[in-house]
Order: structure tokens, then sequence, then C-alpha cells
């Protein structure tokens, strides 16, 4: 794993978009999954400039959502279908046969669970994942205990997830169920990206670094991936006894 430390959210989010734009420019068809959350708001917008800045071309590309909020329609603004299309899709220009995104309403989930899981192999597995990490030390909603050979799966929600979930809506909502790709999956992409910002990821980074390797703190799995890197700003590496950046 590779630990970068960024002096402020701006430069993280300006270099988590110039690694985005690499992986597109390396493999211009390349399988993307995308986390939501307050994290990669500022990459996704830095991610839409550059790609217009730059001419990308990312019509081959194909976009997969990491999670979603079960039963939580599409046009809610805290879902994270609802956020990808604000953030993302809507601002690069993507048109929607690029696009599968989990849904929330569906009456089956184990064919939710089966449509994702087959695109995912049809493609050869993720080129590359940007994901966050939860309170909890969650990726996506691989809660802390979720088995590492996890494929896209629904889970119950931790009761923290529950809670720093409320942030994301307007309105009061029940959120106790999730559906999200699998710690399987996380771990067999091609690149993991995982970002965090801020003060109050410090004592999570800190986990994810120096705490145990365990399922029990999803986020430090990446500490085994054959290429994770992950990317903070100076105020989530300060609790970190030490830290190297290149
Ligand atoms: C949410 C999302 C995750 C996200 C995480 C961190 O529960 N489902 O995919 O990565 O929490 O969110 P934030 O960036 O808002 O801290």
């Amino acid at each position: 794993m590779e630990l970068k430390v960024f002096d402020n959210y701006g430069g993280l989010s300006v270099a988590a978009a110039e690694m985005i734009m690499d992986c597109i420019k390396d493999k211009p068809d390349a399988l993307l999954c995308f986390a939501t959350g307050d994290t990669p708001k500022l990459t996704y917008q830095e991610l839409a400039a550059g790609i217009k800045r730059e001419g990308t071309d990312i019509s081959k590309c194909f976009f997969i959502g990491l999670d979603e909020w079960l039963g939580i329609p599409p046009h809610n603004n805290g879902s994270c279908h609802y956020f990808l299309h604000h953030y993302l899709f809507s601002p690069m220009g993507i048109s929607p046969r690029q696009v599968h995104l989990f849904d929330a309403m569906t009456t089956n989930e184990e064919d939710e669970c089966k449509r994702m899981n087959s695109i995912i192999s049809k493609r050869g597995g993720i080129d590359l994942m940007v994901v966050g990490i939860g309170m909890n030390g969650h990726i996506g909603f691989n809660e802390p205990g979720t088995a590492i050979d996890a494929a896209v799966h629904v889970t119950p929600l931790d009761e923290m997830t529950k809670n720093v979930g409320k942030k994301y809506f307007t309105e009061e909502v029940t959120i106790n169920k999730g559906i999200t790709v699998g710690l399987k999956q996380v771990m067999q992409a091609k690149t993991l990206l995982m970002i965090a910002n801020g003060k109050k990821k410090a004592p999570v980074i800190k986990k994810a670094i120096e705490g145990e390797i365990s399922t029990d703190f999803p986020a430090a799995l990446i500490r085994k991936h054959h290429n994770g890197i992950l990317m903070v700003d100076s105020e989530a590496a300060s609790e970190l006894k030490t830290y190297f950046n290149d």
C-alpha cells in the first residue's frame, strides 16, 4: 500500500482526480467503481473539470456505483444514485448506457446482486475503485465483520452507519439495509484508491494504518491490497505515528 499525505483537501482531490484520469487514459474502456459521500465531492468536481479541459475520451468507460441505501428512491437527494448523477455523470456528460447503479427499490435483492456481479465479472473485474471510509471503517457497505470473500451483497446497516448516514438526507428517512460491491471485488480491483480528509477521520486513518489488519475494520485491508493507494490530507493523517510521502 502506498500512503500519500497532502497539505489540504484541495491537493488531495486534485491528485485523486488525476489518478482517475490517468487510469482512463491507460485503459479507455476501463470499468470504474465510484463511492459517494462528502469525501469524494471535490475529487469528482476536479475530475469533471479535468476531463473537459483535456478533452479526455470517456465514451468507452463503464461506470458502476459502489453501494446504495435500499428503499431510498433515486430522486431522493440523499441516495447514492442522485449523488453520482449530480456530481459525476451529468457534469461529465456520461450516457446512461455507460452506467449501472443499484436499484434501491428492487423487489428481488438476489437478482440485483447477480446483475452487478455479472457486470463486474464480464468486464474482467474493476479497473479502478474510488472509495471513502466510514467512521466504523466500512468500505462501501462492507460493514465490520463482512467476509473477505463476499461478492455483491445486501447487508443490515451498522448503528454507526445509520447514525452518520442521516447527514446525507434533508428529510427523515429509515435506512436499515444497504447493497454493496463486496470485499472480494474490492480486494481484486486492479487499483484501489481510498481517500479521507478532515480531523474527524484521523482516528479512523490511525486504525486503518496502525491497527490490526482484520475484516473487523475493513479499511485496514487496504494494507493487503496488491495496488492500494491511500490519499489523505494532513488533518486525517494527524494521529499517525509516522508517515511516508513521496
Ligand atoms: C457512506 C457511503 C460510503 C462512503 C462512506 C464515507 O456510508 N456509503 O460509500 O465511502 O460512508 O462517507 P463520507 O465521505 O461522507 O465520510
